[in-house]
């Protein structure tokens, strides 16, 4: 058994940013992709991707020591396991996220955590002039890009096992709310041939959504509608989606989502919120660790099952049951009082 070394282990959580930008940067130069056919050296690597190739190296070698990458002589690097995930074509691919957190704009929010923790207020607005993320997305557009891709590769990740884990075929509309580029609803109509379903977010993310969801084959089942959730989301659904969405909002902004949400549904129709639950002491880093990115970002948060509960109290809603979906989401329903 390896010997314990308490003072080894906290310096691995120190140096954590160091692992999570050398990840970005290989994510975002595409190297997964460059080692689909088998193993390369660096050199070769470096010129495909137009960088420097002893800088690139170390990289390589030095995410190799971690266990992304395996590095052989000659100066040859090939996947790990862990490494396939960076590939554009993994099942849940982790590389658009990858990409997404070590944005300069992003890390910057991060580098001021320390002002949340001293105000309670989301860092982000305090490092870029007051503008919040999205603002700061729909300005700049690139941005914008960079976060729905990595949105979709989260999505892709999870949305066989929530399509497994609960039963949507009772639905014969569903609305994705803010559903980005309709990643998970791509999944429930594939699986559900007779169901059809209404993809709305704001109009910048989903202009390009119709493509996708015609490649896809679901395009003549899904209508695509652009708007404000803090203006009226599209009625006529059997259920509502909220994936990833009330954690961007502190308790105000959810109860006005929730609120648009319960004026656009029929009473039998069901609120489906898709989150993480925040467990016990001690346990659960994704969901407590996601938190604190709610605080310093968009100024969210992740929440408890009661909190939930309060939360759909003050907007119509009563709390449903609570389904662990054996990812890190579960599916919380909503029924409208
Ligand atoms: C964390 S992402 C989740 C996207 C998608 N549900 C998923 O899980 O992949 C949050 C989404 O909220 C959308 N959003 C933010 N403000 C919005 C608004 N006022 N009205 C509609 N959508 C909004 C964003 O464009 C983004 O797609």
């Amino acid at each position: 058994m390896a010997e314990q070394n308490p003072s080894a282990d906290l310096m691995r959580l120190v140096n954590g940013y160091q692992v999570s930008q050398a990840i970005h940067v290989v994510a975002t130069l595409g190297i997964a992709d460059l080692l689909t056919d088998g193993p390369r050296t660096s050199d070769d690597l470096a010129a495909v991707a137009e960088v420097h190739p002893r800088a690139l190296y170390r990289v390589l070698r030095a995410l190799a020591a971690v266990g992304v990458f395996r590095e052989d002589e000659g100066g040859f690097f090939s996947l790990t396991p862990m490494g396939e995930g960076l590939r554009s074509d993994a099942t849940g691919p982790v590389g658009p996220w990858a990409a997404f957190i070590g944005r300069p704009y992003y890390w910057q929010a991060w580098a001021h955590l320390r002002h949340s923790v001293r105000t309670g207020e989301s860092a982000f607005p305090h490092v870029h002039g007051g503008a919040d993320v999205w603002e700061c997305r729909a300005r700049h557009l690139e941005e914008g890009a960079i976060f729905d891709r990595a949105m979709t590769g989260l999505s892709r990740g999870v949305a066989d096992a929530l399509v497994s884990a609960y039963d949507f075929s009772r639905f014969g509309r569903v609305v994705d709310v803010a559903g980005g580029q309709g990643a998970l609803l791509v999944a429930i109509l594939a699986a559900h041939p007779g169901m059809h379903g209404v993809l709305f977010d704001q109009p910048h993310v989903v202009s390009g959504a119709g493509k996708v969801l015609r490649a896809a084959g679901v395009g003549d089942r899904c209508e695509v509608v652009g708007g404000s959730f803090f203006e009226a989301v599209p009625g006529g659904g059997d259920a509502y989606l909220l994936k990833a969405i009330l954690h961007d909002w502190d308790d105000v902004g959810s109860t006005a989502i929730l609120h648009a949400c319960r004026r656009a549904m029929r009473p039998q129709a069901k609120l489906l919120v898709l989150e993480r639950v925040i467990g016990l002491p001690n346990e659960g880093p994704d969901a407590k660790f996601s938190d604190l990115n709610m605080l310093v970002a968009p100024g969210g948060q992740e929440r408890t099952g009661d909190e939930f509960a309060t939360l759909f109290a003050a907007a119509g809603f009563r709390l449903g049951s609570v389904l662990p979906t054996g990812t890190r989401l579960s599916v919380i329903e909503g029924v409208p009082i």
